[in-house]
């Protein structure tokens, strides 16, 4: 098997660890991003034990910090000469702050703005792949934008803001599959509560294994079988690509929405 360079958002807990198992397991070159330093140094020392011939780099960035991002994703930059593929998988249902310090609403910073201001100065890396991807989790959970919530004046609860967070996530993944059409852009639903610390913190019960959403992950990532699909929402709850919300090709929402953003990020950098 080749041996991928392969970037990991939130791969502290939940799926995106059990990910970074597998994909130790093979050898894979690893990027593993969290927001805590210990924790992502115990998961390095872990995954050496697994296999002590990969290499690990770590990358830490509290994503509800915006605008640090940048400046961190640069210095991270300076370090890598590779990158195959990206899982933009960090994300946040409840969250004892609401806010982020600019003001925006916690769940739309983490699982929205912080994966866009991430990637784009990472796209340069993937362009030396001979197969790039980019993998943003999406959600069963998809509602429409309101640009005032996105913007922070107007507040919404949890429930709704998540589920806007990740329609907003998938409309700019169908935008970007247009940008760069020769990366592969997936959206997904990694299937609906999983056995993750997100969801019994949400929901308090479960409906299937974490592994679910995981091994659809892994496939995605480095697996044959969905190579080259690109701009297309993967429902794990179908266990197939299916409809994503129908904003999701809404021309004119998707210019809307990345309008919103552009303006937002000008505002706070
Ligand atoms: N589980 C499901 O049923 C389900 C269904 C649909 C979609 N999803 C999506 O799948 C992804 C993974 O979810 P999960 O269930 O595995 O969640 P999880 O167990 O709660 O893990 C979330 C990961 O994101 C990281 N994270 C959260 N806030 C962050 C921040 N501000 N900065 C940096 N990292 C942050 C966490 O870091 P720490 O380890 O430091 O806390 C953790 O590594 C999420 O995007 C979620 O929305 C999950």
């Amino acid at each position: 098997m080749t041996k991928k360079h392969i970037l990991i958002t939130g791969s502290t807990d939940g799926i995106g660890k059990l990910l970074v198992y597998r994909l130790a397991k093979d050898g894979h070159h690893l990027y593993l991003h969290g927001r805590n330093q210990e924790k992502l140094k115990n998961l390095k020392d872990e995954l050496l034990r697994i296999n002590d011939q990969i290499e690990i780099q770590l990358l830490v960035i509290d994503l509800s910090n915006l605008s640090e991002i940048e400046n961190l994703v640069s210095d991270f930059l300076t370090k890598v000469k590779q990158l195959d593929v990206i899982v933009n998988n960090a994300g946040v249902y409840k969250s004892a702050k609401p806010l982020n310090a600019d003001g925006l609403d916690m769940r739309y910073a983490v699982n929205f703005l912080a994966p866009v201001i991430m990637t784009y100065p990472l796209i340069s890396l993937l362009k030396n792949s001979s197969d790039p991807r980019i993998i943003n989790l999406s959600s069963a959970a998809q509602a429409p934008v309101d640009l005032h919530v996105l913007r922070g004046d107007r507040s919404d609860s949890e429930r709704s803001t998540y589920a806007q967070s990740k329609l907003a996530l998938t409309m700019w993944t169908m935008a970007l599959s247009e940008e760069f059409k020769d990366t592969t852009v997936t959206a997904v639903n990694p299937g609906s509560l999983l056995n993750t610390r997100m969801v019994s913190e949400a929901f308090g019960h479960h409906w299937s294994p974490a592994e679910k959403g995981s091994d659809l992950l892994y496939e995605l990532s480095v697996g044959e079988k969905y190579k080259g699909v690109t701009g297309k929402y993967f429902d794990n709850d179908r266990g197939s690509f299916g409809p994503a919300h129908p904003d999701a090709n809404d021309q004119d929402k998707i210019k809307k929405l990345m309008d919103e953003t552009r303006k937002i990020l000008d505002r706070i950098n």
